[in-house]
């Protein structure tokens, strides 16, 4: 049973949190049309001296949604989530947490790290915890660390894929837990959300397309790029941030670099959101899904697609 907080959206899919390019006006407008917006805490960055960021971007995106839903009350707003990094590289975690309790972020998505007293802070405020893992051993351990969902990032998901094939990490996960669990990696379409359903997902996890929407953050070039390119021009590479990654091949060769000559990294020198701005801001993380993306376009487009080509084929899958 899904809990009530991701039971009722208009199609199941969560609109999954970007580096730089999830900001609260995608988020608005990706809960607004039906589906759950999220975003890193760390996008919100303030100079020096300056109030929380992110306390202004929750207050936002609470004020707005509240708006949405006393104006259209047949058709409320999804709910949102934050995505923590709990990492040790992340120098903020301890404060965002402390910023979304007293918000009462109703979802919080976890990546790179379990820790207990995360699911506790999320639990107190009356949330639930999806945590995102890329094989079974680590939704294991989430589990037992006390999240209360997984985010299985399969092969040819953007950002910090996984390695594995959707198929074999939904069956693995599914043969002990029957929590949420949603999968992530080059879904695009609406018949590819209800494959990751067929396949034992709850919800279907996706980022990629929706960096080619008018609400992104990201260079008009980064959108054009995304409208342009296939699953042939992701490359695989964990030489930007220690840790293997999908990155559109025209903006590694646009930084100078050969994408089929890449060095390894060495993992010690993880440092996911610190150290190295331009693994993101330069060379552009991207899934393998995005051949589905044919235009650049407001974000409640994209998901009116997604909602229109879910029910065809559905009808389609009834009919077999
Ligand atoms: C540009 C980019 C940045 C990302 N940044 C994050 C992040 O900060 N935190 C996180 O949990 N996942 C991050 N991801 C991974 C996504 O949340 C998600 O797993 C992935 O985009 C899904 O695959 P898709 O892009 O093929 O739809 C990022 C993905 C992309 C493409």
């Amino acid at each position: 049973m899904l809990p009530p907080i991701l039971a009722n959206l208009r199609i199941p899919v969560i609109g999954s949190p970007m580096f730089i390019v999830s900001g609260p006006e995608l988020v608005i407008a990706q809960c607004k049309a039906g589906i759950v917006g999220s975003f890193p805490a760390l996008n919100a960055r303030e100079k020096d001296g300056e109030p929380p960021l992110l306390e202004a971007w929750l207050t936002r995106i609470s004020e707005e949604l509240d708006r949405h839903n006393q104006a259209n009350p047949d058709r409320p707003a999804a709910p949102f989530a934050v995505n923590q990094i709990v990492h040790r590289s992340n120098a903020r975690l301890e404060r965002d947490i402390e910023i979304c309790h007293r918000h009462k972020v109703p979802i919080w998505i976890t990546s790179l790290g379990a820790r207990p007293e995360v699911n506790a802070a999320a639990h107190d405020c009356g949330g639930i915890v999806l945590h995102d893992i890329i094989n079974n051993v680590f939704a294991k351990k989430a589990i037992d660390k006390g999240a209360d969902g997984l985010i299985a990032v399969a092969a040819g998901a953007g950002g910090h894929a996984g390695p594995q094939s959707p198929f074999a990490l939904i069956q693995e996960i599914r043969d002990w837990f029957d929590g949420p669990l949603l999968l992530s990696g080059a879904i695009s379409t609406g018949r590819a959300v209800l494959a990751a359903q067929v396949m034992g997902a709850d919800l279907a996890y996706i980022g990629s397309p929706f960096i080619a929407t008018n609400e992104a953050n990201a260079q008009p070039e980064y959108k054009r790029m995304i409208v342009e390119s296939g699953a042939m021009d992701i490359v695989t590479s964990s030489l930007f941030t220690g840790v293997s990654g999908n990155y559109l091949a025209p903006s590694i060769r646009n930084a100078g670099l050969d994408p089929d000559n890449l060095e390894k990294a060495d993992p010690s020198s993880m440092d996911f959101h610190g150290a190295k701005p331009k693994a993101w801001s330069q060379i552009w993380g991207c899934g393998q899904g995005i051949g589905a993306v044919h235009e650049i376009a407001p974000a409640q487009a994209l998901i009116d697609r997604l909602a229109d080509e879910y029910a065809q084929a559905k009808q389609a899958v009834a009919a077999l």
